[in-house]
């Protein structure tokens, strides 16, 4: 069977890359970062030196970088034109700048292309803002994870300490509701659920419990689409 698509979506540290890599490894699809990407396009515009408010030069540089992704043991590392950038992409001052980035219709035709051709290969867990109203709007699994701001923030702040990174609980919740507000807000595409999609509030649950969900959600449509 190809092109079986389990698309996750959700606000910023609502748990999607820790839920769509387990359940990946899980139902053994294959799984896609798209916000990696966004984040790849953002590190390289910043190393670059291009002007973020130029929609030229950014949907440019978007059509030209060279994406990889290599499966590592407890995560995927991420080559820009063959420079590993895995820890980079996840620094606070690529937090801040990727949703101007996000925002550019040239830079987002780029990346969705790329995702179209990796989600028509075979099986695979896709999480990021579009993918079940956009990119992938027939899929059979959609998910909307939801969260708190406080309890996203807090997430996000222990996996920052645990990377040597202190950052406030207030100045995360910022930078988080900032975040979301242009994701949400933006006319190319905006952070939303799907008619379709399956909420799953995980303020209280843990990553297993959220990961079972979505592994059950998944195995109970997979018979119908081989039908
Ligand atoms: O992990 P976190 O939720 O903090 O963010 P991410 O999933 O790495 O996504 C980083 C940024 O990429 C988001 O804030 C969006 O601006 C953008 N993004 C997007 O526009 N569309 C996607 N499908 C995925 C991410
Ligand atoms: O991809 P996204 O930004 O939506 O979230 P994530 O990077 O998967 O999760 C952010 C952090 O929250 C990770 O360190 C997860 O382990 C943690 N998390 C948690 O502690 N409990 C949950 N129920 C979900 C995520």
């Amino acid at each position: 069977m190809s092109g079986f698509v389990v698309a996750i979506d959700g606000p910023a540290a609502s748990g999607k890359s820790t839920t769509a890599r387990r359940v990946a490894d899980r139902l053994d699809f294959v799984y896609l970062d798209t916000g990696a990407m966004y984040r790849a396009v953002t590190w390289k515009a910043l190393e670059t030196g291009t002007d973020l408010g130029d929609q030229t030069a950014l949907g440019a540089l978007a059509s030209s970088i060279r994406l990889e992704f290599r499966s590592g043991e407890s995560e995927v590392r991420v080559l820009v034109d063959g420079e590993d950038v895995t820890e980079e992409l996840r620094e606070p001052r690529i937090s801040r700048a990727v949703s101007e980035v996000s925002s550019v219709p040239a830079v987002r035709r780029a990346m969705v292309r790329t995702q179209r051709n990796i989600g028509a290969e075979g099986r695979c867990v896709v999480e990021g803002r579009d993918i079940g109203t956009v990119v992938f709007p027939n899929a059979p699994v959609k998910i909307f994870l939801a969260a708190s701001l406080e309890e996203r923030a807090r997430r996000r702040r222990r996996e920052l300490s645990d990377r040597g990174v202190i950052q406030g609980l207030e100045a995360l919740m910022e930078e988080i509701r900032t975040r979301d507000a242009m994701d949400s807000e933006r006319e190319d595409s905006p952070l939303r659920q799907a008619e379709d999609a399956i909420v799953i509030d995980t303020t209280r649950m843990t990553i297993e419990e959220q990961v079972a969900e979505v592994v059950r959600v998944a195995q109970a449509a997979l018979p119908a689409a081989s039908e």
